[in-house]
């Protein structure tokens, strides 16, 4: 009806831009909600938004310069078409706040992570009055987004069950950022997955920079774990990130007891040094974490345990760096992502020399990467002939005909087979590997018919 449609031309446009972790992911689907119920939709291109906003991470030099350029880039666009509304949200915003209108006039506006859920009404009273806005006043509180987030994948959903950190690596800006921790009542996540698992999501990923040291007052991580797993009818759960100063043996047993949490650490473990260790303020030496590995590999041996190590830390000398590569080799992490060290502003180690030089760093980092990567390939050549349990995301970047699906590991798996598979979960039988990609088939019976069963879970449950 003609109707209908003007009055769908009516509504404004956004365009969402996103930068960093998952939080940031996550914390983009939770605005698209708020603007979508505020009256916006999505635009198919920037040069045609009604506003557009950046969702920026400030935790490498690297990573805020990626979004400071992106920001610049629109200078141009804002001067043609000066109606546009320009926004700066997350860890840039927090961190600098009014500074950022100061420094760059073609931006409107800047919200800090804990004031997203008012960008909603502020884009519509912005373009109502055309004022500047910095919103950077909650860094401690609670939030809560009163609009269900608008996902980007139908299959997987990302649901965060904390805000902040209270951690305080000498050299990580997240706790200025993201400020204290706080943790949203348990009930509300499981009503959160369960309506999920309802409208069909097949896997959550519950996100925290610490989940481990989540508590809601009653109950702590394993806890959550449990009901979540238990009694919202998702098929798989994942959770990012574990402190390993904090991973407690209750959460092994429960991933090891529970079905439908996969077997799947990411255990940052930054460096191999003792005194590196100690300078980082990471609560653990290197033995604490070989034992960690130790324990959840005595308790799940299928366990896939990733990492993030980083190099050139203030006074890392080459004996420290050579004991993060001796780390690597006796843990032997399915994949690490690595990184230079990179001074931010205001963190305990920024005041602290930044003495290892940046060619030195990056020699490191070659190397350390070059390490990791032999080890990723021997340990995914190791899996070739095993069964895995593989949901089936969709079709594979390079053919058409093959598909893509992540183990329970998260690993992806590329396999011959028909569109009408994408959704389901199956056995795959891993026939090839490289260092990050597993090849394989899935699984038949004698008669020809396709398993769908899923061995391991019956496994774990001796039954
Ligand atoms: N909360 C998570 C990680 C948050 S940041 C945790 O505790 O592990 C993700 C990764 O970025 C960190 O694990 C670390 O390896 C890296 N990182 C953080 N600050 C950094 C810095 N100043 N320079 C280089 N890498 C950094
Ligand atoms: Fe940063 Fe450490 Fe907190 Fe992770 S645990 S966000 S590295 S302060
Ligand atoms: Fe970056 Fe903020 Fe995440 S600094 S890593 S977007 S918490």
């Amino acid at each position: 009806m003609p109707h209908q449609v003007s009055f769908v031309n009516d509504q404004p446009t956004y365009c969402l831009i996103t930068y960093g972790c998952q939080m940031n992911d996550a914390d983009s689907e939770a605005v698209a909600g708020e603007l979508a119920v505020h009256g916006w939709q999505r635009a198919e291109r920037e040069d045609e938004a009604d506003a557009v906003l950046v969702n920026t991470c400030v935790v490498r030099r690297s990573a805020e310069q990626r979004a400071l350029g992106r920001i610049w880039q629109l200078a141009p666009i804002k001067r043609q078409r000066p109606d546009l509304i320009i926004g700066i949200l997350g860890c840039l915003a927090q961190k600098d706040g009014e500074s950022l209108l100061a420094q760059m006039p073609h931006v409107d506006f800047v919200v800090g992570p804990r004031d997203l859920p008012s960008v909603g009404s502020l884009l519509s009273e912005i373009r109502r009055d055309r004022h500047r806005v910095a919103r950077i006043g909650h860094i401690d509180t609670p939030i809560a987004f009163e609009a269900e987030p608008l996902r980007q994948n139908p299959l997987k959903a990302l649901v965060t069950i904390m805000y902040g950190c209270n951690n305080d690596c000498s050299y990580c800006i997240v706790p200025r950022t993201r400020g204290r921790e706080w943790s949203r009542p348990a009930g509300e996540i499981e009503a959160e997955v369960a309506r999920l698992a309802r409208n069909g999501w097949r896997e959550v990923t519950l996100l925290g920079q610490n989940v481990n040291s989540y508590c809601d007052g009653e109950h702590n991580f394993a806890d959550l774990l449990r009901t979540v797993a238990q009694g919202s009818g998702i098929e798989r759960i994942r959770y990012v990130t574990s402190h390993p100063k904090d991973l407690s043996e209750r959460l092994i047993e429960a991933v090891a007891g529970t079905p439908t949490i996969c077997e799947n650490f990411h255990l940052p473990a930054q460096a191999g040094s003792d005194p590196v260790l100690q300078r980082m303020n990471r609560g653990y030496g290197r033995d604490d974490y070989r034992r960690l590995v130790e324990g959840i590999r005595r308790a799940i041996p299928d366990a896939v345990i990733t990492t993030d190590l980083m190099v050139g830390f203030p006074g890392e000398s080459e004996q420290d760096f050579a004991d993060t590569l001796d780390l690597a080799r006796s843990v032997r992490w399915d994949s690490a992502f690595m990184f230079m060290y990179s001074p931010r502003e205001g963190t305990p180690a920024a005041r602290w020399p930044d003495d290892v030089p940046t060619a030195v760093k990056k020699e490191r980092l070659a190397r350390l990467i070059e390490l990791q990567e032999a080890i990723s390939a021997k340990v995914s050549e190791a899996s070739v002939g095993s069964r895995q349990e593989v949901l089936v995301e969709g079709p594979s970047r390079r053919s058409d005909e093959m598909l893509m699906g992540r183990t329970r590991g998260n690993k992806v798996v590329i396999f011959a087979g028909p569109a009408d598979w994408i959704g389901q979960t199956i056995e795959v039988t891993i026939t090839r590997a490289s260092a990050h990609t597993l090849f394989g088939e899935r699984v038949q019976t004698d008669n020809g018919q396709w398993t769908t069963d899923n061995g391991q879970r019956t496994m774990k449950n001796g039954q």
